[in-house]
Parts: C-alpha cells; structure tokens; sequence
C-alpha cells in the first residue's frame, strides 16, 4: 500500500526512485538533450499566475466532464508511456486496473509490455490506443483494428517523434526482456529486419516517413476517431482539425522529443484561440498538481493528460499507486476549484488569470 494517501506526487516520485532499477529509473525520468523543455515543462505551470474569485458557494464542486462520448469523473488522463513491464510485474494490467478504480480515461502505447487483447481484458474504464505508425502499414491498420477489437473507443497518433531523440540516459536495448522492456503488440514483426540498414538515429519502432495524408489514411482505414497527440503551434493543429482529427493533444512528449522546445503551457493558448473550440484540446507535460490542472483548464484544454507521476505510483504500488496518483490530482484539484471561487470545471475561464493582455 501507499499508505494514507500522500501529501503530493513528489512524495511518490522519491519513493518509485528508491524502488527502481538505476537503468529504469533512468529510463522513467530522462528527456532528450539536455532537459531544457522537460524542465521548461515543470517549471511554467508554477509561473502561471491566478486571480481568485471570492466568496463564491464553492459547496458544492463538480469536476465531471463529458468527452468524445465518455462521462468521466475529472480531467486527468493517463498519458501512453511505453513498457509497463519494466515498472510493476502485472505491466499495463495494474494501470489498467489502477485507472478504472478512480474512473480515469486511460491512454495505451503501441509499445507497451502486454498485447492490446490483453490490456482490454484488464481494462474496465474507457482506453484509448496510441499509435506510432510502423513501416508495415498494414500492420498497422489490423493492430488498430485489434485495439478496437479489445475495446479502445480512439486512436491517438503521435506526430512529434519520427526518429527517436538523443536521449544519453535510455538504456532500454541493454535492459532487455528481463527488466520487461517487452513490446507484446510488436510481437509479430521482425524488428532486427526492419532496422537493417535504418539510419542509427532511427528506431525499428517508428516510421520517419509519416505525414499529414497519414492521418487521413489511418481515419480511413479504420472505425475509430484519430487524436493528434505533440501539437505545439497553432497553424499545426489547425492542419490536424482540418485533416478530420477529433482532438488534438498539446504535447512535446514530456521533453522526449525535440528538445528546447517551449512548455506546453506557454504553447497552449495559442492552440486554444486557432482551434475555436472545433474539437476538443487536451495538454500534457509537466503537470505535477491538482493545480496546474485547473491552471490547464483555465487556458483553455478540455482535459490534460500525466505521464511520469502515475508511472512512479505504478512502480511504488502497482494499480493502487496508478489510483493513489489520481486521487491525489482530483483532491488537489478540488481544493484549487474551492479556493479558486470555481465549483464547476465550466467556471476554469481566463478571467481567472492574473496577468490578462489587459493588466500587462
Ligand atoms: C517513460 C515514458 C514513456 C513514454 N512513452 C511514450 C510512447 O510510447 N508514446 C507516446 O506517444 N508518448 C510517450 N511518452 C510521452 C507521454 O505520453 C507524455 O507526453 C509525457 O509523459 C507527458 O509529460 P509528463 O511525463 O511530464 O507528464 C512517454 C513518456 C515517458 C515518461
């Protein structure tokens, strides 16, 4: 157990270190390059400053919300992270199991540990599938058609990493399968094939040939609704809407991708004001506290997703930690809505931003 629910998430981020394998902490935590946007990530949503409204009946406080078709109990989803295995013996199973125990929309990789059969077998909350294109597209259409097979309800396409970054601290070719550095989905391609002769910065898992006209394709060759996930300017992600995506994901991936880009909550009302509430739009990165979610909302995202915060209560306590994070966002998230004279996720509006245009 993790015991009465902690103070804050970095109360279990310490605890997952202590636990971990040097090499998979390392693997957990790093960002490209040299960690710029990873910190930069970290770092903004403390710099966002609010003006609370005050003596408001916040007795009341609602942070459900409706989205794509799924009534969830509040605006945290899991982000895709790669290869449960590696972090708790159960893999995606525990996060599974963790996510629906706090009714949270759950987001799985193409590459994780466990089979999309396997993982819709664990899951009883709504999921979603996160595709990287891989060279054999036909592959990739029937591994989609099995995550719609085993119950996800979206795809969400990464678009913000064809090749892999340089990141100095990802060790998972020498973890093996041992550590669960495992990708059950791939199981059937010969990825030592695929990498022949692929240039060193590219990664048997990912397809650098990918464009816009793939959206269109992966939205016509199957069923499920496609989300375009590391949108950082806003001419992007009105060429995602326009390419039929049903939402789009503001995101650099959790500074794994290009470094030195900016955070996503500097790139995010950008996004908002281009997007016009066409579909919804969601953020991630660095988001740490119940906080920075209402701050999130306050800017403009319908949700926001957490990467390494639930990844560390899975590797502490497997699907209660996965829980134990998420309870810790919707209380912190609910004390901020209170304090913030905001008892619906409605009432998260820009007002609530101290530095407007207007007072600058
Ligand atoms: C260990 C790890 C593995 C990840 N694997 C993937 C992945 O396979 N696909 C993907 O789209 N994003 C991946 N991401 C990025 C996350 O989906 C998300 O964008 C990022 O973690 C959000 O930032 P945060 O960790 O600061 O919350 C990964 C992130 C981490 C930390």
């Amino acid at each position: 157990m993790v015991g009465p629910p902690g103070p804050s998430l970095a109360a279990l981020e310490a605890s997952a270190r202590e636990r971990l394998d040097a090499a998979v902490w390392d693997y957990l935590a790093t960002a490209s390059g040299d960690g710029h946007t990873h910190r930069w990530n970290v770092a903004a949503w403390p710099r966002v400053r609010l003006a609370p409204h005050n003596l408001v009946d916040v007795s009341g406080l609602d942070t459900r919300l409706s989205l794509l078709g799924h009534e969830l109990a509040a605006p945290v989803l899991l982000a895709p992270t790669a290869a449960h295995g590696m972090f708790h013996p159960d893999g995606e199973a525990a996060t599974a199991r963790g996510a629906a125990a706090a009714g949270a929309l759950w987001v799985a990789a193409t590459l994780a540990t466990l089979a999309v059969e396997d993982i819709g077998a664990a899951t009883t909350s709504p999921w979603w599938f996160q595709v990287y294109v891989q060279r054999d597209r036909d592959f990739t259409i029937e591994l989609a058609a099995r995550a719609q097979k085993a119950g996800a309800s979206a795809l969400v396409l990464t678009a913000d990493l064809p090749v892999v970054a340089t990141r100095d601290n990802d060790r998972r070719d020498v973890l093996g399968a041992a550590a669960g550095a495992v990708y059950g989905n791939l199981a059937p391609l010969d990825l030592r094939a695929l990498a022949a002769g692929a240039h060193r910065s590219q990664n048997p898992h990912l397809d650098p040939r990918v464009t816009w006209d793939d959206v269109s394709w992966l939205r016509s060759a199957q069923r499920l609704p496609v989300i375009v996930k590391g949108v950082l300017r806003a001419d992007e992600a009105l060429r995602a809407v326009d390419h039929g995506a049903a939402a789009v994901i503001v995101s650099n991936h959790g500074g794994r991708a290009l470094d030195t880009t900016p955070a996503t909550a500097d790139a995010l009302p950008a996004v908002v004001s281009a997007v016009a509430d066409r579909v919804p739009v969601l953020v991630d990165g660095g988001i740490r506290r119940g906080l920075d979610v209402a701050k999130a909302l306050v800017l403009g995202a319908s949700a926001v997703l957490v990467g390494r915060p639930y990844v560390w209560g899975l590797a502490v306590d497997g699907s209660d930690g996965v829980r134990a994070v998420l309870d810790v966002l919707q209380r912190e998230l609910e004390t901020a809505m209170a304090l913030l004279g905001a008892p619906t996720l409605a009432d998260l509006t820009p007002d609530l931003l101290w530095d407007t245009p207007a007072s600058r």
